[in-house]
C-alpha cells in the first residue's frame, strides 16, 4: 500500500434557501463514497462542506417569510445537516459561509486582488427604483421576457424559455416591492480582471480537469477574458466590501472561499494548522462539482487563489446532472424528489447503492430510472449479495450452532479470487468509477451463489454436517470480502456485517483475513426489497400541490396561460387551507404601487383583515365595497412596504391576463368557510 496521504475533499456548497433533493445527492453521495474509501485505505482525508448562505434569493426568501436571513440560514443548516446525516453522508466539517472565518478570508483575498491591480472600477447602468431609492437586484424586477415575451419574469432569467438576459432588457419592468417602473442609473461596480491570468489559466486548466471539461473552458480563450463583476449593491445579504460602503461581495466570491473557511474551522477545532492541509504541496485538494458551476471553479477560483498565493486544487472532479426516467426532474411529474420525501418512503442505502451502480467518474448525466432502481436493488443488492449472508448465516445458526468451520478447497479458491480483486476495486474507487466496483462485486456474488447452489448445503446438513459447515464458512467469507468492497457505499450495512462477525468497521487491510472456526452473532437484517408501491407513493407526494390562484400583493396571478391540471393532493392537504367568505369593507388605491389595492375584509372577526391585492387593473375600488369575495384566511401574514397583508383574495385569471375575483352565490355570510 502507498504511503499515508493527506487529502482535503469538498462538495459544492448547497444554497441555504432550498431543500436538498435527489439531484444534489448525486454529488454528496459520490464524494462520500470517495472519502470513505480513502479513509478505509488508511489515509488522512477530510470531507469539508458548508451551506452557501449569501445572495439575493436568500434575502428575498427571508423577507417573504418575515424572518431575518440569519434565522433562515440557521433553520436551513439544521435541515440540511439532518438530511445529509440520514443519507449516511459523513462530513468532517459542515459550516456556513456566513462565518467570521469566511469574512476574514474574503477580505484577505480581495486585498490581494486589489494589490495585484486586478480590480477595476466601472460604471454599470442598472435598474433603479426611485420610489424605494435603491438599485434593484435582478430578482427585484419583473416584466416581459425579452426573448420569448412571457409575462411575469424576473430580471435574470425566464422560467418559460430558460434564457438569461440582463435585467435592463426586460420589457415593461416593474419593481417587485412597490410595483413602480424603475429607471436606468449608473452604479459603480468592482471587477476582477481575468485577462492578467490568461497564461496561468491556460496551462492550469488542462492539468486540473478532465479533457472534455478543459476543451469547453478553453473555448473562452479565443477572445480576451472578460472581467468578472464581484460587487452587488445594497440591499444584499452578504459581506460588505472593505473600503466600499454599500457594496457587497457577490455570493460567488465568498462561496468557494467558504471551503477554506470551513477547513479553517475544522483546524481550529482540532488544533491543527490550515497550512498543513491546504497550502502544503504534500497534501491533496479536490473539489467535486456539477458541470453547471465549472466556470466558477476553474476560472475565477484558481485566479483568486493564485493572486492570493494560496494553493489551487489538485483536481476539480466534474459530474453530470441527474435525470429521472430519462427526463429532467419535474415537479409536476413528481420526479423532483426532496431528500426528506425520499427518506419518508424509502431506505437511503438503496439510493446509495443505485447511484454507485450508475456513476462512472465522467461528466455524463446519470439517469435514475425508477423501475431499474427497484430492479437493481432487489435483484443485485438483495437477491445476489445480501442473499449470501442471509442464507449462509441463518442456516449456520439453525443447523450448526452458529459456528463456522474452515473453507473447503473450492470455496477457498473462490474467496482467494474475491480477495485478489482488491487492487482493481481500489483503482476503480480511486478513479470514481463506482459502477465498475459494483459490477465486480456483483460478478463475485454470482460466482458465490453458484457455488452455494451447486453444493446445496440445505441437503448436505442432512447427510454431512461438516461439509455443510465448510460451504457456509466459504460463502460467509466471500460475503465478508464483498462487504469490505461495499463499505464506502453502504457503511451502515457494513457495520452490521462487522457485528455479525464480531469485527470493527473495516479497513482495507481487513481483506487478508479469513474467518474460520469462530462463532458468529445472530443474523440481523441488512437489506430488504424495495416495494414499488413505496416508490409510487414517493412520486405522488413529490407532485406539486395545485392551489386556487391567489392574487398576491405583486399582482402576479401566474395565469397568463391556461395551466394544465396538476397532480392530485390528499384530503388533509386540502383541508389545511382555510378559505372564507369575506365582505369587502373598504378598498383603496395604494400610493406608489400601480397594481395594488388595499382591501379591508370582514370575515366575522372582531377586526377586519387588511389585504394588499394585485387586482387594481381589474377593479375600480369603489365598486368592490360591499361585495363578497373568497379569501385564504390562514396564509402566513406578509410584511410589505405599505403594511401587513393578512391573507389573499382568490381570483380567476384568463389566459390573456384578465382577472375576476371569485364570489359566492347570494346568501353566504361573512366568515362562512368555503369547502
Ligand atoms: O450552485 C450552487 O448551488 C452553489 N451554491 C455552489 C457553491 S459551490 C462553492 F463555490 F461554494
Ligand atoms: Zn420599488
Amino acid at each position: 500500500m502507498n504511503t499515508k496521504r493527506k487529502i482535503v475533499v469538498t462538495s459544492a456548497l448547497p444554497y441555504a434557501n432550498g431543500d436538498i433533493h435527489i439531484g444534489h445527492l448525486v454529488e454528496y453521495l459520490q464524494t462520500d463514497f470517495w472519502v470513505r474509501f480513502q479513509k478505509m485505505r488508511g489515509h488522512d482525508c477530510l470531507y469539508i462542506c458548508a451551506d452557501d448562505t449569501h445572495g439575493t434569493p436568500i434575502m428575498l426568501r427571508a423577507r417573504a417569510e418575515n424572518i431575518t436571513p440569519e434565522t433562515l440560514i440557521a433553520r436551513s443548516l439544521e435541515q440540511h445537516a439532518k438530511d445529509f446525516a440520514d443519507f449516511q453522508i459523513a462530513f468532517d466539517n459542515y459550516y456556513s459561509t456566513n462565518s467570521e472565518e469566511n469574512r476574514a478570508f474574503s477580505n484577505a483575498i480581495f486585498a490581494s486582488m486589489q494589490k495585484s491591480g486586478a480590480i477595476t472600477v466601472k460604471q454599470l447602468p442598472q435598474l433603479y427604483c426611485e420610489h424605494d431609492a435603491m438599485f434593484l437586484p435582478d430578482r427585484f424586477v419583473k416584466g416581459i421576457c425579452p426573448k420569448c415575451n412571457a409575462e411575469n419574469q424576473y430580471g435574470d432569467a425566464c422560467d418559460a424559455c430558460g434564457q438569461t438576459y440582463p435585467a435592463e432588457e426586460l420589457k415593461q419592468a416593474t419593481c417587485v416591492t412597490c410595483g413602480s417602473t424603475p429607471v436606468l442609473r449608473n452604479s459603480e461596480h468592482l471587477f476582477f480582471e481575468l485577462e492578467p491570468f490568461r497564461d496561468f489559466l491556460k496551462s492550469w486548466i488542462p492539468k486540473h480537469v478532465a479533457t472534455d471539461v478543459a476543451h469547453k473552458l478553453l473555448e473562452w480563450f479565443s477572445e480576451p477574458l472578460r472581467g468578472w463583476c464581484i460587487s452587488r449593491d445594497a440591499p444584499y445579504f452578504g459581506f460588505e466590501i472593505p473600503g466600499h460602503p454599500g457594496k457587497f461581495f457577490y455570493v460567488w466570491v465568498d462561496a468557494p472561499i467558504g471551503y477554506l473557511a470551513s477547513l479553517q474551522k475544522w483546524c481550529t477545532d482540532h488544533k491543527q494548522e490550515l497550512d498543513a492541509w491546504w497550502n502544503n504541496p504534500e497534501a491533496e485538494l479536490y473539489h467535486f462539482i456539477g458541470k453547471d458551476i465549472v466556470r466558477f471553479h476553474c476560472l475565477f477560483w484558481p485566479a483568486m487563489l493564485k493572486v492570493a498565493g494560496i494553493k489551487t486544487p489538485d483536481q476539480v472532479f466534474v459530474h453530470g446532472f441527474l435525470t429521472v426516467n430519462g427526463e429532467k426532474m419535474s415537479k409536476s411529474k413528481g420526479t423532483f424528489v426532496k431528500a426528506r420525501t425520499y427518506l419518508d418512503h424509502l431506505n437511503p442505502q438503496d439510493l446509495r447503492f443505485y447511484y454507485a451502480c450508475k456513476l462512472n467518474g465522467t461528466t455524463d448525466d446519470l439517469d435514475l430510472s425508477l423501475d431499474d432502481f427497484v430492479h437493481r436493488v432487489n435483484s443485485d443488492l438483495v437477491g445476489k449479495i445480501t442473499n449470501l449472508a442471509s442464507r449462509g448465516a441463518q442456516m449456520l445458526h439453525k443447523s450448526l450452532g452458529g459456528k463456522m468451520g474452515v473453507m473447503d478447497a473450492e470455496g477457498r479458491a473462490l474467496w482467494k479470487t474475491a480477495c485478489s480483486r482488491a487492487e482493481s476495486v481500489a483503482t476503480y474507487y480511486e478513479s470514481r468509477d463506482f459502477g465498475k466496483v459494483m459490477v465486480e462485486i456483483r460478478d463475485l456474488a454470482d460466482a458465490a451463489n453458484q457455488y452455494f447452489d451447486t453444493k446445496a448445503p440445505w441437503a448436505l446438513v442432512k447427510t454431512d454436517l461438516e461439509a455443510a459447515r465448510q460451504v457456509m464458512t466459504s460463502v460467509l467469507n466471500i460475503f465478508r470480502v464483498l462487504t469490505i468492497y461495499l463499505q464506502p457505499v453502504l457503511p451502515v450495512y457494513a457495520k452490521r456485517v462487522g457485528t455479525l462477525f464480531n469485527e470493527e468497521p473495516y479497513c482495507w487491510a481487513a481483506l487478508g483475513k479469513a474467518i474460520e472456526n469462530q462463532t458468529i452473532n445472530p443474523y440481523e437484517y441488512l437489506a430488504t426489497r424495495v416495494d414499488p408501491v413505496a416508490v409510487e407513493k414517493m412520486v405522488e407526494s413529490s407532485k406539486a400541490v395545485p392551489v386556487a390562484q391567489p392574487v398576491g400583493a405583486t399582482g402576479r396571478s401566474s395565469a397568463m396561460t391556461v395551466e394544465p391540471v396538476k397532480g392530485t393532493i390528499d384530503y388533509d392537504t386540502f383541508a389545511r387551507m382555510d378559505l372564507r367568505v369575506a365582505t369587502v369593507v373598504s378598498a383603496e388605491l395604494v400610493e406608489g404601487a400601480d397594481k395594488l389595492l388595499k382591501v379591508m375584509l370582514d370575515i366575522g372577526e372582531p377586526k377586519p383583515r387588511q389585504v394588499f391585492a394585485g387586482i387594481r387593473k381589474a377593479y375600480d375600488p369603489a365598486k368592490l365595497v360591499g361585495r363578497q369575495v373568497v379569501m385564504v384566511a390562514n396564509l402566513a401574514p406578509r410584511k410589505m412596504k405599505f403594511g401587513l397583508s393578512e391573507g389573499m383574495i382568490l381570483a380567476a385569471g384568463n389566459p390573456d391576463g384578465a382577472l375576476f375575483v371569485v364570489s359566492p352565490d347570494a346568501g353566504a355570510i361573512a366568515g362562512a368557510t368555503v369547502k
